[in-house]
């Protein structure tokens, strides 16, 4: 039996232009999904998901494993079709499983692309962000140039931050959102390129705002990056009002996070979190606070993923990661 666990992750900058090679950053958050998992005799519990049986069944080819010997068991503190990164962690972790116990753990790039694979179960095509922060940890720099290979990289951070995480009352796909703004890209390529230029822009900027804890800074770019997202047509009247509760609350930034729709909205309140995250639940919205950039993070690193990041930065110059 093997026990694994991965962390959720909220988009900072750059969700769905990273789609289009656009680089984007997001961080873990406290809340994790764990994974029991065992190989035996007898048949696994059967999920009633298609998309669990297909992510189980691509999990298992990667080992030569038959999926129907493999039993799971999942707890999860991660909110599901919130955006937050649940199938991601929920595809780490079981990788991580059956790499141990068929004793052939995949070295931290070849997880990356694999957990890309068993992650698609669930939205189609993914870039790949939500497993490289589910299985790296901290605050992430993620970049996939149209057509190349995957780059991921733990950012510096100055100072850590708080965080406040919002659930709307709306679930949704990710892939609903994400497909509905392929068709409007297609119909005006020009118009939604200009967009993910400026978003590229916002997150070049964010990088340097948490490189010198300039929060100020960081929540104005947050700010700007919602009203893209909601030019994209990717935002809900729920996450509007929800974004401005949160900045009357006292919020530096508040935007959407993950592929919209619905979902979740991501605070950024490094002094005023309690105060923001009340406020939301006092118009009915679930939050909770979670903090970004402690060196406590590093717990999620086993003892050699220090080196693993380091590779896949010095990977990540050679554009070679995956
Ligand atoms: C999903 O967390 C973020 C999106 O950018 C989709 C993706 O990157 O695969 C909307």
């Amino acid at each position: 039996m093997a026990v694994r666990s991965a962390p959720g992750k909220v988009i900072l900058l750059g969700e769905h232009t990273v789609v289009y090679g656009r680089p984007a950053i997001a961080a873990s958050i406290r809340p994790r999904l764990e994974l029991t998992v065992a190989v035996g005799e007898a048949p696994g519990i059967e999920s009633g998901d298609p998309r669990v049986r297909t992510a189980l069944e691509t999990a298992a080819a990667i080992y030569g494993i038959d999926p129907r010997r493999i039993g799971i068991g999942v707890e999860s503190e991660i909110p599901i079709g919130c955006g937050l990164g649940s199938s991601a962690a929920f595809s780490v972790a079981l990788l991580r499983s059956l790499g141990e116990l068929a004793g052939r753990p995949l070295e931290e790039l070849e997880l990356l692309r694999r957990a890309t694979e068993v992650e698609n179960a669930f939205h189609g095509t993914s870039s790949g962000i939500d497993v490289a922060v589910a299985s790296l940890g901290g605050v992430i720099w993620f970049e996939r140039p149209s057509g190349g290979l995957p780059r991921a990289s733990r950012l510096p951070v100055h100072d850590a931050f708080d965080l406040v995480v919002a659930l709307s009352d709306e679930r949704r796909s990710t892939a609903g959102p994400v497909g509905r703004l392929r068709e409007r890209v297609r119909t005006h390529p020009g118009l939604y390129h200009q967009f993910f230029d400026l978003a590229a822009n916002l997150v070049h900027a964010g990088r340097g705002a948490l490189g010198t804890g300039d929060f100020e800074t960081l929540g104005c770019l947050m700010d700007a990056a919602h009203g893209l997202l909601n030019s994209m047509g990717v935002s809900t009247p729920t996450l509007e009002r929800m974004t401005t509760i949160a900045r009357r609350a006292g919020a530096l930034g508040a935007k959407l996070t993950g592929a919209g729709g619905g979902g979740a909205i991501v605070a950024l309140a490094p002094e005023t979190a309690h105060d923001v995250a009340e406020a939301l639940r006092a118009e009915g919205f679930e939050a909770f606070v979670t903090r970004v950039g402690e060196p406590a993070e590093e717990a999620d690193a086993t003892e050699d993923s220090e080196i693993r990041v380091e590779e896949i930065e010095h990977a990540g110059d050679e554009r070679a990661v995956g």
